[in-house]
């Protein structure tokens, strides 16, 4: 059902600025944005003195498990916790079960979103060594991109033969996601740390593991192949210092054919708390040093890196208390990066525009999105109020993962999201989440 909503008096941040206005969202869009809006009957009045109202979250890299590992989570679940991050789009990943290789297992995912999310979706389609013809079939205006695993993670699916890359390289029509790490140096290093440990190896060596090098070697031969081939290149969960000088610091658009995404873990966590949170935080690529953590801030901040994602990658408690050669990769994120964000935002080390640029606004500009990642009249009701002085201590009674763990139990944040409207509708307000019809499929301006 429609739902008229009038916010009023908000601070508005969106493209490099703060206003505080009016904004009427009517059948799903918004209709106006201005400082003096009265109230149309029928309308729902949200007043939101003190709040700041930013364009919904774009998450361009979550694993929401469906179909075929929902015993760690599903489109619902994870959903839901996205909205009650501030998060009003998602885009999933394709390693779930079967793998999303083909236009019609996309399409399968398309339903059961459609049948379970509480946020807008799309999907990116994998590529192995003999699906480049299905690559091609994909509809450019529906999917998001193709996700190229150049190393080994979680579901087996790195695209190994050099020629099959190359090929898929030169004629993607699609945007190409890469997970950058180099198998032959991880197989390495792992030979050496079970020489150390044998079988019972320690979380922290996780970094040493999957270590810098793996992620250079194999982020460099993929930045140096979309040079060669004129291929648009987003690199996935950046993680180290020594990637860095790889990438340009322009604006995301035509002319930066190369982007790149950190992820929540490696913005927040480092080596220091394997200690206390072992493989909690043992993700692909790893976590790695306080020096590579502060890299990473800055080069967000100086434009090398352009976008934030969660990675979002649930897996049940049990999976994640195993020992560290059995224990999978991955961990529940969606839920708390913007709150995690906003705290940066109150130590003034983010500003509140720059968190908009890198979770709204390069989102949308880097995969084309239509009509989503600002708040502009006529763009979609998609949007987030946050209030900051508001200090809550993340629990686990308050996780709406599946999962019900999160590696963040026990912080507080200094901020919280009050309402998430996904197309003009409530999905998120004071703790509570609604049931939505709205959530749409993505389209791409392409
Ligand atoms: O830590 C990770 N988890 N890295 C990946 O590449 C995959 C992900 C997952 O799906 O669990
Ligand atoms: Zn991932």
């Amino acid at each position: 059902m429609d739902e008229n909503i009038l916010i009023k008096n908000a601070k508005i941040v969106d493209e490099g600025s703060i206003v505080e206005s009016d904004v009427l969202i009517r059948k799903g869009i918004i209709e106006r944005i201005d400082p003096s809006i009265s109230l149309p009957v029928g309308t729902r009045l949200i007043l939101a003195d003190n709040q700041y109202l930013l364009p919904g979250v774009i998450d361009t890299h979550v694993h929401f498990r469906d179909p075929g590992l929902t015993d760690k989570a599903d489109f619902a679940t994870e959903s839901a916790a996205a909205a009650a991050g501030g998060v009003t789009s998602v885009i999933d990943m394709p390693n779930t079960l079967p793998p999303a290789l083909t236009p019609e297992l996309l399409e399968e995912k398309f339903g059961i979103a459609a049948q379970k999310s509480s946020v807008n979706y799309s999907f990116m389609i994998g590529a192995s060594e003999s699906n480049l013809e299905d690559i091609l079939r994909a509809d450019p205006a529906r999917v998001a991109a193709v996700k190229v695993f150049f190393g080994s993670s979680t579901g087996d699916m790195a695209l190994k033969d050099p020629e099959a890359i190359e090929r898929l390289f030169v004629s993607s029509p699609l945007l190409i996601a890469a997970h950058c790490e180099d198998d032959a140096r991880i197989a390495g290093n792992l030979a050496k740390a079970r020489e150390e440990f044998g079988e019972d190896i320690p979380a922290a060596m996780h970094a040493r593991i999957r270590d810098e090098e793996a992620c250079l070697r194999s982020s460099s031969a993929a930045i140096d192949l979309a040079k060669k081939t004129g291929a648009r290149l987003h690199l996935l969960h950046v993680s180290s210092a020594c990637e860095l000088n790889q990438l340009s610091s322009m604006k995301p658009g035509s002319y930066k054919k190369i982007t790149a995404e950190v992820c929540t873990h490696h913005l927040f966590f480092d080596e220091r708390d394997y200690a206390t949170l072992g493989n909690l935080i043992k993700v692909n690529p790893s976590v790695k040093s306080e020096e590579d953590r502060e890299a990473l801030w800055e080069a967000l901040r100086s434009g090398r890196i352009d976008t934030i994602g969660s990675d979002h990658a649930p897996h049940t408690a049990q999976e994640k208390a195993r020992p560290y050669l059995k224990c999978p990769s991955g961990g529940p994120m969606i839920q708390h990066t913007l709150p995690a964000m906003l705290s940066e935002v109150v130590k003034g080390h983010f500003t509140l525009e720059q968190v908009v640029e890198k979770m709204c606004h390069n989102p949308a500009r880097i995969f084309q999105i239509e009509r989503r990642g600002f708040l502009r009249e006529g763009y979609f009701g998609d949007a987030v109020l946050v209030e900051f002085n508001s200090p809550w201590r993340v629990r686990r009674e308050s996780l709406k993962y599946k999962c019900g763990w999160s590696a963040f139990e026990g912080r507080m944040f200094p901020a919280r999201i009050t309402h998430t409207l996904v197309g003009g509708q409530l999905a998120y307000a004071e703790g509570k989440l609604y049931p939505v019809t709205s959530p749409a499929a993505l389209t791409f301006e392409r």
